[in-house]
């Protein structure tokens, strides 16, 4: 597994006011469109490409390369929905598939709601997006998901992350998937409750609650 935390004062702007409890629910959704576009640039840095013959005005260009096959977006319901609108500013072409998940706030266990996939995944590359990569139990479920449709190449895209999930991450998928995951900031850990420190709060409930 590979972590890229994303360094720039831009990112690193629009992440304190999106931390700070003060901003309400429309310049929080706001700010994560903006912050997904900044990450999605970071995130699409190996994104697959062909080579195509085109000419431009002056004449054939025949280095020419456009993004294929057609890349999977895949948000995590509710709070990556969030995400997904700055992620297909920059990815057009993407196909979009959807999982809902949720974790019990006691127990921290992750219950799958909804999914809308394709069947085989074989040889796509998928970019997962969820706000929060807390204790990692939600995206190593999303994807084994993903992996049992065939998918090897997975890039998770959040805007904070605990170094607790990270471990979780690596640990659970390292020896099946090639999974990148690029984040805005790597926070100090996880409180008593499962919840990020300092992080931003339930971002699902910041969002749409
Ligand atoms: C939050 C967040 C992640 C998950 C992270 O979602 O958006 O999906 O928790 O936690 P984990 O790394 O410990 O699994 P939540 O379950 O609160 O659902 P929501 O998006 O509907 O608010």
């Amino acid at each position: 597994m590979h972590l890229h935390v994303a360094d720039h004062p831009l990112i690193t702007h629009k992440l304190t006011v999106l931390r700070d409890e003060r901003t309400d629910s429309p310049t929080f959704r706001r700010l994560t469109e903006e912050l997904v576009t900044l990450l999605a640039y970071e995130a699409t840095r190996d994104v697959r490409v062909e080579e195509r013959q085109i000419r431009t005005p002056v004449g054939p260009h025949t280095g020419a390369r456009i993004a294929s096959p057609r890349p999977m977006v895949v948000p995590i319901l509710r709070a990556g929905l969030g995400m997904l609108e700055g992620m297909t500013r920059l990815l057009p072409t993407a196909e979009v598939g959807f999982l809902g998940m949720v974790r019990n706030e006691e127990t921290l266990e992750i219950s799958t709601y909804a999914e809308r996939l394709p069947d085989d995944l074989t040889g796509r590359q998928v970019f997962v997006v969820d706000p929060m990569l807390a204790t990692g139990g939600t995206l190593v479920e999303a994807i084994n998901f993903l992996l049992k449709r065939g998918a090897r190449d997975v890039v998770a895209v959040c805007l904070v992350a605990a170094p607790e999930g990270v471990e979780t991450v690596r640990r659970e998928l390292d020896d099946r998937a090639d999974v990148r995951v690029v984040t805005a900031a790597l926070d100090e850990g996880l409180n008593d409750s499962g919840y990020i420190v300092p992080g931003l709060g339930d971002a699902g409930d910041r969002l749409y609650g």
